[in-house]
């Protein structure tokens, strides 16, 4: 696996395989890495000739300096934990991502205001000006995002379009702990004990899910937030129902249209989300 730092060296690596007619495959991540990160390179592995990675904090996607400050890093084991499944990984300093500071701003309609968008301000700005960046680097022909980013994953469909970027999005399953807890590099800042506390908020969309057949999409939302007000350990942010596509708020279930249920929720000052394709 190479490792490279420079843009301009992981352009000139990318300009030559692209002469030898190989397909690209690219893996964003902000490190940390854990086997729901591996599961998206195993996946680029099965779909390209040559998958590249890249490892890069995006200040620029935080809203809370104290969360940007706690991110967990560990490159050194990161680049161990994926030779197997990547090419190339590419691992910038914010000045060859940034060399000036960003201005562009993205109006992606209704889909960045809700949710994530709405309770972590100017984060999917933060978001869209990396993964342009990035894109235009790498030039890949195709792209893997994890499901557990739910929001995320639509949002860059709608950047691939907006741009008309020839960029195929494929999309990862959420991969659980054991006990149904979405792997996060958020995890590693929680004890043991709290990350098996944090499995109630898996438990409860499941449970969630099996009402689908009683209560209509609000109703089940109040019953999340009941759920929630009887333990101590999660505060719950948000429970929404949404439309799978437009993220728009879900009236009531039917045949033609999917819903996700999303979750945002913190226990010790560590902020969790999840989602459930009901
Ligand atoms: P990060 O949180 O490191 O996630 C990188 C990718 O891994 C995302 O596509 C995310 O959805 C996926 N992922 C995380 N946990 C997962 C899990 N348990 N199962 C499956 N996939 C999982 O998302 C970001 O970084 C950043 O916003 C980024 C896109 C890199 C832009 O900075």
């Amino acid at each position: 696996m190479k490792i490279l730092y420079k843009v301009k060296d992981i352009k000139t690596a990318i300009a030559e395989l692209k002469a030898q007619n190989k397909t690209i495959g690219f893996v964003p991540t902000m490190g940390a890495l854990h086997k729901g990160h591996y599961a998206l390179f195993q996946k680029a592995k099965q779909n390209v000739n040559v998958v590249v990675g890249s490892i890069f904090v995006n200040p620029t996607q935080f809203n809370n300096a104290d969360d940007l400050r706690k991110y967990p890093r560990n490159i050194e084991q990161d680049i161990a934990f994926i030779q197997d499944v990547c090419d190339i990984v590419f691992c910038p300093t914010i000045d060859e991502i940034y060399p000036m500071p960003p201005t562009d701003i993205y109006d992606f309609g209704q889909i960045d205001k809700v949710m994530e968008g709405k309770y972590r301000q100017g984060h999917f700005n933060g978001v869209a000006q990396v993964l342009k960046r990035l894109f235009e680097i790498t030039t890949p022909d195709k792209v893997f995002f994890g499901k557990k980013d739910y929001q995320q994953a639509v949002i860059v469909k709608k950047l691939i379009n907006m741009y008309a970027f020839p960029i195929q999005l494929v999309l990862v399953d959420t991969v659980r702990e054991d006990n149904g807890l979405a792997f996060s590099s958020r995890n590693m800042l929680l004890s043991e004990d709290k990350r098996e506390k944090a499995a109630f908020i898996y438990k409860t969309m499941l449970e969630a899910k099996a009402l689908k057949t009683e209560l209509s999409p609000k109703e089940i939302e109040q019953w999340i937030v009941k759920q929630f007000l009887q333990q101590s350990f999660l505060q719950l942010e948000y429970a929404s129902i949404v439309d799978a596509e437009t993220l728009m708020p879900f009236t009531h279930f039917n045949e033609t249209k999917k819903s996700v249920l999303c979750i945002a929720a913190y226990i010790d000052n560590v902020r969790l989300i999840d989602n459930l394709e009901l």
